[in-house]
C-alpha cells in the first residue's frame, strides 16, 4: 500500500491517483516519486485501465521537489539522485495521463503536471518555476516542456523572475486545456478520461503517440509517423466496428484488436 498516495478505480477503465502529503503540500520526495512511479507502471500493465487522472489536494496539486530532502543532498548527491530514474519511468508512462490541478503547481509540481498529456485547472491555480529562488534552476524537464507549452517569452519570465502564472494566463498560453470552479476540476478531468476510455484503445495509443511525436521531432518525420500509425489502425477489428457502427446508427463496441 502506498503512503504517499490515494488510488483508486472510481469506473471501470479509470485509473485516479492523488498525491497525499498534506503536511507538506505534496511536495514530491523520494518515496512519493518512487510510489507514483510504480503506480504508473501498474497502471500500464493493467490492459482494462485506459486512462490515468492525477490529482492533488484542494490547496496544492504540489508544492515542489521537497526542498528538506533536497538540501541533504549535494552535487554528488544530486548526480546520483534515485529521483531521476522515478521521473524517467513517469515521462515513459505509455497511457493517458490526465492532471487535474488545484492550488500550488511548483517547481517539481509544475514539471509533474507537464509529464500529463491534459491538464485540467481550477480558477485559482498557480504555475510556476520558483527553483530560480533557491538558487537552482528546473530539474524534472521545466525548461523544456514549459517552453514548448507557452513559447519562449512566457517560458523564460516564469523561469528567470521564479513568478507564477494564474489558471487563465495558463489556459491562454496553451499550458492548460480548461478551467473550471475549484469544485469542478476532478469531475471534468475525469469525464475526459471517460470519454477517452469509451474509444478504441489502439487509436487512442496511436494517436497519443503521433501528438508526442510532434514534441521532438522535424515535421516531415513526424508527418510520416502519422501516416505509419494511420495505416496501422487500418488492420485492426476496432477500425471496422467503429465504421459499421456509424453506418448503423449505433454505438461501438470497441476490444481493442
Ligand atoms: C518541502 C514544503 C515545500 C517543498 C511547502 N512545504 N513546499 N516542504 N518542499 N517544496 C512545507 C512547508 O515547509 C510547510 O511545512 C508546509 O509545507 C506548508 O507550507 P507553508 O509554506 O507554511 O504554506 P504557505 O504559507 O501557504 O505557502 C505555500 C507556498 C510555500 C507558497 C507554496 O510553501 C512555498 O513557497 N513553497 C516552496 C515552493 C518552491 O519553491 N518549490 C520549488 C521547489 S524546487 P512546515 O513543516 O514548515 O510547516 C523544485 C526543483 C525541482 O521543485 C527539481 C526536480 C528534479
Amino acid at each position: 500500500m502506498p503512503h504517499t498516495l490515494a488510488v483508486q478505480t472510481p469506473e471501470p477503465g479509470i485509473r485516479l491517483v492523488t498525491l497525499q502529503r498534506p503536511q507538506a503540500l505534496n511536495a514530491l520526495n523520494t518515496e512519493l516519486l518512487g510510489e507514483l512511479s510504480a503506480e504508473l507502471d501498474g497502471a500500464e500493465q493493467d490492459e482494462a485501465i485506459r486512462v490515468v487522472v492525477l490529482t492533488g489536494s484542494r490547496k496544492a496539486f504540489a508544492a515542489g521537489a521537497d526542498i528538506k530532502e533536497m538540501a541533504e543532498r549535494d552535487l554528488v548527491g544530486i548526480l546520483d539522485d534515485p529521483r531521476q530514474q522515478h521521473w524517467q519511468r513517469i515521462a515513459r508512462f505509455g497511457k493517458p495521463l490526465i492532471a487535474a490541478v488545484n492550488g500550488y503547481a511548483l517547481g517539481g509540481g509544475c514539471e509533474l503536471a507537464m509529464h500529463a498529456d491534459i491538464i485540467v485547472a481550477s480558477e485559482d491555480a498557480l504555475f510556476g518555476q520558483p527553483e530560480i529562488n533557491l538558487g537552482i534552476m528546473p530539474g524534472a524537464g521545466g525548461t523544456q516542456r514549459l517552453l514548448r507549452a507557452v513559447g519562449k517569452s512566457l517560458a523564460m519570465q516564469m523561469v528567470l523572475t521564479g513568478e507564477p502564472i494564474g489558471a487563465r494566463l495558463a489556459q491562454q498560453a496553451g499550458l492548460v486545456s480548461e478551467v473550471t470552479q475549484p469544485e469542478l476540476t476532478l469531475e471534468r478531468a475525469l469525464q475526459i478520461a471517460r470519454r477517452i476510455a469509451e474509444k478504441a484503445p489502439l487509436a487512442v495509443r496511436l494517436a497519443r503517440e503521433a501528438l508526442l511525436k510532434a514534441m521532438d521531432t522535424d515535421l516531415a518525420s513526424g508527418l510520416r509517423f502519422e501516416r505509419h500509425a494511420f495505416t496501422l489502425l487500418a488492420g485492426t477489428r476496432d477500425r471496422d466496428e467503429g465504421i459499421r457502427a456509424f453506418m448503423e446508427k449505433r454505438p461501438p463496441e470497441y476490444q481493442g484488436r
